[in-house]
């Protein structure tokens, strides 16, 4: 008889394993590992009238007339790529309490709105609280269908009619079990059934499925990635609990781009969407304190100014500190280490700390020249000229490198009253272009060297 390799796979973290162990080796969790059956090969046994052979079509073909549903909340919108697609799966990732189920409840009661049948399917909450909810968000006439289950087989066989619901909310995926799968609910062999019954009848309903996940403290979503590989577009829903803005932030897309971020306020009565998040960002300080520049960033398609603060301060004990907030702390010392030879900045027995204000997280290069200014306007005790942005990227030898879509930068830094910007020299052609759109004054700089001057001007 052939041998079957049973495999042994950790519930929490998905890894295969080759034989049992009370530890798993890859997450570091202890008894989680379960013997699951292998899938035989069976296709030797298998003859060949039982084969469903599979049929080829062209790429071109009959388009769904409606191919977005536009929810008529913007910033949602613009994060899945222009609207929700039919048939699509979206996950919407984010620590629990940050807002996941009001932002899901306020935008299908906006596509309801518009006369589409949609069903908001909680196993978290009853009905009770999520009208509670409802009510204070305003949501009175909303004819969104809410129900309170966590069984997929009953989910589905409510969900797999002719005139079911074009939108189907799941809050949150960790509540839900599959009859028969052997395992509690919330473990990667659950939340990976659920979704995969959930998705498929998505697609053959053409189906929008919104399924909300919370992610764990390690800030994967729990049922460990799992999800992400499955579904169509992954969004995250982030922000610190003590502050009241939002980002919603796309990491995959299928049907748009990634990046985008899409910002919002909570309030008493719900989420609110900010239009110009560049005014949530920028505190208005920003011209006389020394250390902080304004940094012109790009957020997916949308340019975005933040404020970039950095403090130095004499070390008090042995090794010197450096902390950061909202960047990347590796770009940091490299920074630190380009303004020590390039710039002759000696800071080895300061602390270093580094703050994106307002809870932005920053992942362009483009930043590095603000970053560096704001070291070196904390260090020398001097501050930049008065409505000033920065953006750039800094080299290893101390060259200020360009970076893309300079116009969307400064377009929005002039509107928003700033006068001056420093940036990198322009790649060839381009730069007629932009002096004649742009009534900035525009300080280009080559090599680091060159911020030092810039300081001394008032
Ligand atoms: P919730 O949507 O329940 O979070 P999640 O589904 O991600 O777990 O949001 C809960 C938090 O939002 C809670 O701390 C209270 C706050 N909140 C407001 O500040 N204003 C409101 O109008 C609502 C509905 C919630
Ligand atoms: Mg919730």
């Amino acid at each position: 008889m052939a041998r079957q390799n049973n495999s042994f796979v950790c519930q929490q973290c998905g890894a295969s394993h080759g034989k049992w162990t009370g530890k798993c080796d890859n997450c570091g969790v202890w008894n989680s590992i379960i013997e699951q059956p292998a899938l035989i090969n069976k296709l030797r046994g298998i003859s060949k009238k039982e084969i469903n052979k599979i049929e080829f079509l062209s790429l071109v073909g009959k388009e769904i007339s409606e191919p977005r549903l536009r929810t008529g909340i913007n910033e949602f919108d613009r994060v899945c790529g222009g609207g929700l697609v039919s048939g699509s799966a979206l996950l919407v990732g984010g620590d629990p309490g940050i807002g996941k189920s009001t932002l899901l409840l306020q935008t299908v009661s906006s596509l309801a709105n518009s006369g589409i049948p949609i069903a908001y399917i909680s196993g978290e909450e009853g009905i009770e609280q999520i009208r509670l909810r409802a009510n204070r968000l305003g949501l009175f006439n909303s004819s969104v269908g809410l129900a309170s289950a966590t069984n997929i087989v009953d989910i589905l066989g409510t969900l797999d009619v002719e005139e079911g619901p074009k939108v189907a909310v799941i809050d949150s995926i960790q509540t839900m079990y599959v009859e028969g799968v052997d395992s509690a609910p919330g473990t990667v062999a659950q939340v990976r059934s659920s979704a995969q019954e959930l998705i498929s009848l998505a697609k053959r309903r053409l189906l929008t499925l919104l399924l909300v996940g919370h992610v764990t403290k390690e800030g994967a979503i729990a049922g460990p990635r799992v999800l992400e590989h499955m579904v169509d577009t992954v969004l995250y829903f982030e922000g610190e609990r003590t502050q009241h803005f939002r980002l919603l932030r796309t990491v995959k897309n299928r049907y748009g781009p990634t990046d985008e971020i899409g910002v919002f306020e909570m309030t008493g009565s719900g989420l609110v969407e900010v239009t110009n998040p560049s005014e949530l960002f920028l505190t208005g300080h920003s011209d006389q304190v020394h250390g902080t520049t304004v940094f012109a960033g790009i957020e997916g398609t949308r340019p975005v100014l933040v404020e970039i603060q950095a403090l130095v301060s004499p070390t008090a004990f042995g090794t010197a500190r450096r902390a950061v907030v909202g960047w990347d702390s590796a770009r940091l010392s490299m920074i630190l280490a380009v303004l020590q030879s390039r710039f002759g900045m000696n800071l080895g027995s300061s602390d270093v700390y580094l703050n994106v204000a307002g809870g932005l997280r920053i992942t362009e290069p483009a930043a590095d020249l603000a970053v560096a200014a704001a070291i070196i306007s904390a260090h020398l005790g001097r501050v930049l000229p008065k409505r000033t942005v920065v953006f750039g990227e800094l080299g290893l030898g101390g060259e200020i490198r360009a970076v893309g879509q300079s116009l969307a930068r400064l377009k929005e830094a002039e509107k928003l009253g700033f006068k001056n910007a420093i940036l990198p020299d322009f790649p060839v052609g381009i730069e007629k272009n932009i002096k004649s759109e742009i009534g900035l004054n525009l300080i280009n700089v080559s090599l680091l060297q060159d911020l030092s001057s810039i300081f001394d001007l008032k």
